[in-house]
């Protein structure tokens, strides 16, 4: 079964998610390609990631879940010049971040959820057990994605590099 329609079928990660997959700003990101699929693709399964290992690990699953759909909430389409696109890379989490602000008013945790999901490549270190966890599951599916360009990966080793010595 489609791992997508799969998740969908999860009523009780729907009974969270489901407000923001049918929101009409976050409905946009499924027109932007994002690792070779959608980025309402990709956000629906870190989010779907997170929650299973919240939940595996007693942890709050609701915050997990929004921070994990909402952490690349922003409209920037990815830009082919390397350059524009490691920029990309720095600033996306706290475009994400205010996106989400705007239009679901998330709360402190969920923010720094969003804000974090790259780290080590993010200046913004993850402060609650649930962004450690959604930027895992992030990686998780990102790197499952046989489609990761070569130019995202020369990106985020050189902005792991530059966040390792300094
Ligand atoms: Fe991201
Ligand atoms: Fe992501």
């Amino acid at each position: 079964m489609d791992i997508i329609k799969k998740i969908y079928n999860d009523k009780k990660f729907m009974s969270i998610a489901e407000p923001m997959l049918t929101h009409k700003e976050f409905v946009k990101t499924k027109n932007i390609v994002h690792h070779g699929s959608t980025r309402f693709n990709h956000s629906v399964k870190v989010a779907y990631v997170a929650y299973k290992l919240s939940k595996m690990l007693g942890c709050d699953t609701k915050s997990a879940i929004i921070g994990g759909t909402l952490h690349d909430f922003f409209l920037v389409r990815d830009d082919d010049n390397l350059s524009a696109y490691t920029k990309m890379l720095i600033n996306h989490p706290t475009i994400a971040k205010e996106n989400a602000i705007k239009y679901f008013g998330v709360n402190e945790k969920e923010q720094n959820i969003i804000e974090s999901h790259m780290f080590p490549t993010s200046t913004v270190a993850p402060k609650s057990k649930e962004a450690w966890i959604v930027a895992l599951s992030d990686k998780i599916i990102s790197m499952s994605d046989a489609t990761v360009t070569a130019k995202a990966k020369v990106a985020m080793w050189m902005l792991f590099l530059i966040n390792f010595i300094r």
